[in-house]
Order: structure tokens, then sequence, then C-alpha cells
């Protein structure tokens, strides 16, 4: 037998695909055009049209290396958008790029990150791939935000150690849905100043909000709760959701004057830029008008009441303000990861995907996360009522 050298120890940190081991049913499902997936974050919807022409494979410049931070004329046009300094603007590829660099430049190896959860996934494997530690934070019990951040506050003092060296959250929140009120932001800024920590702002679903206000702020004024701590503070912004380019993998980090060189630095040594194709289609996107944003809130919203009403009267869960998915709350019906493993593989025999809960905290093994944003209506209804089925059959 050859002797192999060890794989990297960060590597065993990391769990498989999220889907991993529903991966070859659900392929031979797809095959057939049988798969109905609610299990992924994505959109059935096309990016703008004056996304879909942006792109001339007969210009050179759409082929060569490009600078690093992004295409000039890109970042200027993000850097309007947030009121913040052209320089100030990192373009990289989607959030999921930006926050690896960023937790090789901000971190060393060891240190540890508090992640407040129920979060979007591949965060714990970000940081453990920077042989950094994420340590799990439940916002509550049920995964929704308590009236006040105190509880909150107790159990992020609870966890932190000599060790830890930043804070990540994204808002609005993937998979719950929730957008965190001032109190709890100005909470958390305090928190972040106390300890000296960096703080990490997912803001990938900034744009599909279905409340009063339609998307987090573009610019923090300076009464925003998070302005005080401006220096220690990222923000990541992404096309993957507003425009519906998660294939293209744009996004952005939003920095400050101090870490510039840094970003830079290693964004070079990382993955030297984001794809240059991807980027003119951004820099179109940004330039249609914001009648594109408002039907895909509508279309979204509507499909988030759709899902609602269908599933309602069956289980427990909270109505989500934001983003594109419902986090049910399946504690009632099951007592363990097995029998959500159960159900979800009797689910998938029909042909529709749920994500796990478990794969968004170790709190949430009950839990099942539906995106209502990846079928159009009629597959949508479809999905729901296979869904709907199984979830009273449990009862
Ligand atoms: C909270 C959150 N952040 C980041 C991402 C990934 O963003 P990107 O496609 O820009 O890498 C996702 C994707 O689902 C997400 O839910």
């Amino acid at each position: 037998m050859p002797n192999f050298p060890e794989l990297s120890a960060s590597l065993k940190e990391i769990k498989g695909g999220t889907f991993a081991d529903f991966a070859s049913r659900m392929a031979e499902l797809k095959e057939t055009g049988k798969l109905l997936p609610l299990h992924l974050g994505d959109s059935y919807l096309l990016p703008p049209k004056e996304a879909l022409e942006a792109v001339d494979q007969h210009d050179l410049q759409t082929h060569v290396y490009a600078p690093v931070p992004g295409l000039p004329e890109l970042r200027e046009a993000i850097a309007g958008k947030h009121e913040t300094a052209y320089e100030n603007v990192f373009v990289t590829t989607g959030i999921t790029g930006g926050l690896n660099m960023l937790s090789h430049a901000l971190f060393s190896p060891t240190e540890e990150v508090l992640v407040i959860t129920p979060s979007w996934p591949l965060i714990f494997g970000i940081l453990s791939s920077a042989h950094l530690k994420p340590v799990q934070v439940p916002i509550s019990e049920n995964g929704w935000p308590d009236k006040h951040p105190n509880a909150l506050l107790k159990n992020l003092e609870a966890h932190l150690s000599p060790k830890t060296k930043g804070l990540y959250f994204s808002q609005p929140n993937n998979p719950a849905g929730f957008v965190l009120n001032d109190t709890y932001l100005k909470t958390l800024a305090e928190f972040v100043a106390k300890h000296q920590l960096w703080l990490l702002v997912d803001e990938a679903y900034r744009d599909l909000l279905y409340g009063e206000s339609s998307q987090i702020p573009n610019v923090y004024s300076s009464e925003h709760p998070l302005e005080c701590i401006q220096k220690q503070t990222f923000r990541f912004c992404s096309f993957s959701k507003s425009y519906a380019m998660a294939g293209h993998r744009i996004g952005y980090v939003l920095g400050h004057e101090n870490s510039r060189q840094a970003i830079h630095k290693m964004r070079t040594h990382h993955c030297y830029q984001a794809p240059v194709s991807g980027q003119k289609m951004a820099i179109a996107a940004l330039q249609t008008s914001p009648l594109y944003l408002n039907e895909m809130r509508q279309q979204y919203k509507s499909l988030r009441d759709l899902s609602v009403s269908a599933l309602k009267d069956i289980i427990p869960f909270r109505v989500s303000d934001a983003a594109y998915y419902l986090f049910l709350d399946l504690r009632q019906q099951l007592t363990s990861k097995k029998e959500l493993d159960d159900l979800l593989l009797r689910l998938l025999d029909d042909g529709v995907t749920l994500a796990r809960g478990s794969v968004f905290g170790k709190d949430f093994e009950c839990f099942a996360r539906l995106c209502f944003s990846a079928l159009p209506e009629g597959k949508l209804t479809q999905a729901l009522s296979i869904v709907k089925t199984h979830l009273k059959t449990r009862l």
C-alpha cells in the first residue's frame, strides 16, 4: 500500500457538502425532470436584460487579467451607491470569496470567531479553512430574535475566550429571514467595541426585504448603530441574490482606509481578481432601473405568502421579513436529527428537497429550511402540496 501524506487538519473540521448525502438521488431525479429543489438558495429568475447583454466576447479585455480590486467602472458605481471612497470597494468572487479572503487577512490560526446562529452554513467551513475556530452562538431557542437583545448579549459574553477576535452575522438572516433592529445592532456594536473584535456583516440579502423598508441602508448614516465601529467593520454584498447572478460569482467588500493595503495584498494572493465577464454584467445590473429589484421583491413576496398560507396551519414558523426562506420549526413533530433525516428522505422520494436545520447551527437539529424562490409559482405549489402531505402524516 502506498503511504500518502496526511490531509490538512482544518479539512477534517469542515463538513462535507451541505447536501452531499442526498446528491446521487437528487442527480437521478434531476435527470428525469422530477426534482423540485427547495433546499438551495437559488432563484428561478434571470438577471436583468441589460446584464445579459453586457458582455462582448470579442473584446480582448473580457479575457485578459484585470485590476485586482475590480474594474474601475464597477468600483465607482458601487462607491457611488454606498457613498464611500472608491478605494474602500473591493470586488470579490462572491461574498464567499470575500469572506475567505478576509478570514485570512484579519485573523491568525487558532483564533476564534463568534457566529450568530442560525447561520448561512458555509461560514463555518470558511473560517475552519483559514485555521480558525467558528464558535456558534444561538440567537434564541426558536431561531428568531427575542424582543430584547439581553439574552443574546449574555450568550455572546459566555462564549468569549482570550482567542476571540471577530463576530459574524448575516443581516438579513439566512435561514430565518429576520432583520436585526437598531436595538440589537447597538448592543452588538457595543460588544464589538468593548472586546476589540472585527465585525463581519454579511448583507447577501440586503435588497430583499418585504416590510416597510425594501433594503438594508446603502449608507450607514452617522446615527446608524454600526457607524461608531466603522473602522472595525466589513460589509459584504453580492450580485448573487439582488440580481440573480449567483453563477457569475461577483460580490464586494466595503472596507475602510486602514484596511486597504491588507485587503489588496491578500486578494492578490488569494485569487487575484473576480471574473471580468461577471463584473461587466454587474456594471450593467447597477445601471438598470429600480423596477427590476421592485419586481423581483414582489415576485418573491408573493411566493413567500403562498408558502406561508400552505404551511401555516400545520407547523409553527415565523414569517420571514427578508431573504427567501422559511425556517420550519419541527420540534413538536420530531425529536431527533435521525427523524428529520427520515422525513427528508421520504420527501426526496417524492422529488422535494429541504435543507436540514443542523447545517445552520448545532442547536437547530429539528428545523428545516425551505427556499421559496427557486421555483416558479406552479412548481412551487406542487412542491408545497407534497411537503404539506408529508408533514400532515407526522401529526
Ligand atoms: C448569508 C449568505 N451569505 C453569502 C452567500 C453567498 O454569496 P455569494 O454567492 O456572493 O458568494 C449566501 C448564499 O446563499 C448567503 O446565504
